[in-house]
């Protein structure tokens, strides 16, 4: 199936000068880029966009460092996009994450994990739609 799935290259991976080496896994990976921008969350966007995890012990911790520095995000599409792109980035913990994957090679903890990727089809649409308007994406 089609898919589009949101991808953000967090703070921790753009201040390591990441974001290169990142793309080029997706790009190898067969995935299209189908928006792509910088942008530096205020700390009421990133809450905004991590409102599902508001009750979270870690939700004040994570909307800190998601607005600390510039993140990328990119609308991402292609064949099951969604899971072609967790799978590029592997478990959510990098010392869980499999070998060769994004977060087990860059992440430095569960939190500064280098990237995120939305989980369900429902999310994207959500998660793409809060980064992108239409005319921000091509066909
Ligand atoms: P992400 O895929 O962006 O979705 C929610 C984020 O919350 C996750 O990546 C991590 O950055 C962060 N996160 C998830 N679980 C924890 C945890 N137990 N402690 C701290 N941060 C977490």
């Amino acid at each position: 199936m089609q898919q589009q799935t949101l991808a953000i290259i967090k703070p921790d991976g753009v201040a390591r000068n990441l974001i290169g080496e990142i793309i080029g896994r997706i790009e190898a990976h067969g995935l299209r880029i189908q928006a792509m921008k910088m942008i530096h969350l205020s700390k009421t966007q990133a809450e905004a966009f991590y409102a599902v995890h508001r009750e979270r012990p870690f939700f004040q911790s994570l909307t800190d460092f998601m607005s600390e520095g510039p993140v990328v995000s990119m609308i991402l599409s292609g064949e099951n996009a969604i899971q072609v792109w967790r799978d590029l980035m592997g478990a959510t913990d990098p010392v869980k994450a499999a070998p060769g994957t994004i977060r087990r090679d860059f992440g430095q903890s569960i939190e500064r994990n280098t990237t995120h990727g939305s989980d369900g089809q429902e999310t994207a649409a959500f998660e793409t739609a809060y980064f992108f308007s239409q005319i921000e994406s091509v066909n």
